[in-house]
């Protein structure tokens, strides 16, 4: 199951600009999982997820997957579990192949599971989303960006009123449909169908700055107060040259790379869903992982996890999950791998063993990392 996509074509006329529908992205598509799955997943703690009824033209949320769904009836409801891909290996497999986006960007893949006439109804994202199409049928309407009137009667929803359609198609297994940010957009189920989709999300002005103005306050930084030598002659009056020169003032902070590269890193690290580590029990020891270096062992990467490293910043900085470690000099190589690939071979790891065993260790015993032949 490969992705066909014209990667470089996509990237300049469609992505984050315009939305299109990509007949047979993944030809002979075979669902990663099962309708079952889905459902004993959605009941399980760690996992979000929620059922959307449709009534007509209104549509209501219910957090959380059911034990039985008989009382749901055949038709107008959809189940939505989001992170799918931190729990479940084939699925995390299908997130794989969209990798040609960096992983920062990210979200998860939520599957989502509807049987006809169900939808959550038409909405916005902020987000881009690409969504595949598995078993059954779907059609799919995208409008015009611009300003939507909110749909009232759905609390707590979100949705907007009905749209002029620029994109209206009937999805087959392995069809993918991209919509950018800001384009409303709404799926109705013909038949019993699964569709998957990945969240891609960029940080907004309000998270950038909350972040920077946590990371000053930790660090007792940002301390430098706006001076000026001229005053408004009018006591009321704050004058434009002030109000420029305290945006200034602000805006110097940021004139090293050091004062953001550290809060960007932790920030764009994390995940919005809980991982799903497995931390080996009891912990690993260092002999233990001399063994499995000694019989050519992979180390496999947590699924979700991100592992960012900065350009500009140290090679050897790398972000986990919110963390920033911070590997001797000559691991630049290998902190670039651990970075860019999910799986390194044996002869890959072997300088974090020999330079960085500590930070290795805690890594697999955080279930981080995995060792697998
Ligand atoms: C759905 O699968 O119906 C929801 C996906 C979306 O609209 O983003
Ligand atoms: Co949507």
């Amino acid at each position: 199951m490969k992705l066909n996509l014209d990667i470089p074509a996509f990237l300049q006329q469609h992505w984050q600009q315009q939305p299109c529908v990509i007949r047979q992205a993944i030809p002979e598509f075979e669902d990663p999982i099962e309708p079952d799955e889905l459902a004993g997943l959605a009941l399980e703690e760690s996992v979000s997820s929620r059922i959307v009824i449709r009534d007509g033209e209104r549509w209501f949320s219910e957090s959380g997957g059911r034990e039985d769904y008989n009382d749901l009836g055949g038709q107008d409801w959809q189940l939505l579990v989001q992170a799918v891909n931190h729990h479940h290996g084939p699925a995390q497999s299908l997130c794989e192949q969209f990798r040609f986006l960096p992983d920062w960007r990210f979200d998860d893949l939520m599957v989502s599971f509807a049987v006809p006439g169900g939808g959550v109804g038409p909405h916005i994202d902020n987000y881009d989303v690409f969504i595949l199409q598995g078993q059954g049928e779907r059609r799919w309407q995208v409008g015009q960006q611009g300003s939507h009137r909110p749909r009232p009667n759905c609390p707590g929803m979100a949705l907007v009123e009905d749209f002029e359609p620029i994109i209206d198609v009937v999805m087959q297994p392995g069809d993918l449909l991209y919509i950018p940010p800001g384009f409303p957009h709404c799926g109705q189920t013909l038949t019993p169908s699964l569709s998957y989709s990945l969240g891609y999300r960029a940080p907004s002005q309000q998270e950038l700055l909350g972040a920077l103005a946590d990371h000053l306050l930790d660090s007792d930084q940002g301390k430098r107060r706006f001076t000026s030598s001229s005053e408004s002659a009018q006591p009321g009056v704050l004058s434009l040259t002030h109000q420029k020169g305290m945006m200034t003032l602000l805006q110097s902070l940021f004139d090293d790379p050091a004062q953001w590269q550290d809060t960007l890193g932790r920030l764009l690290s994390q995940n919005r869903f809980e991982l799903d580590p497995w931390p080996p029990s009891p912990a690993l020891t260092q002999t233990e992982i001399a063994e499995a270096l000694g019989q050519d062992a992979a180390l496999y990467r947590l699924a979700g996890l991100k592992v960012l490293q900065l350009e500009g910043a140290p090679a050897t900085d790398l972000y986990l999950d919110g963390e920033r470690y911070s590997l001797p000099e000559p691991l630049a190589d290998t902190a670039t791998l651990l970075a860019n690939r999910l799986t390194l071979e044996a002869s890959e790891w072997r300088p974090l063993f020999q330079l960085a065993p500590d930070t290795l260790l805690e890594w697999l015993n955080l279930g981080y990392w995995q060792l697998d032949h």
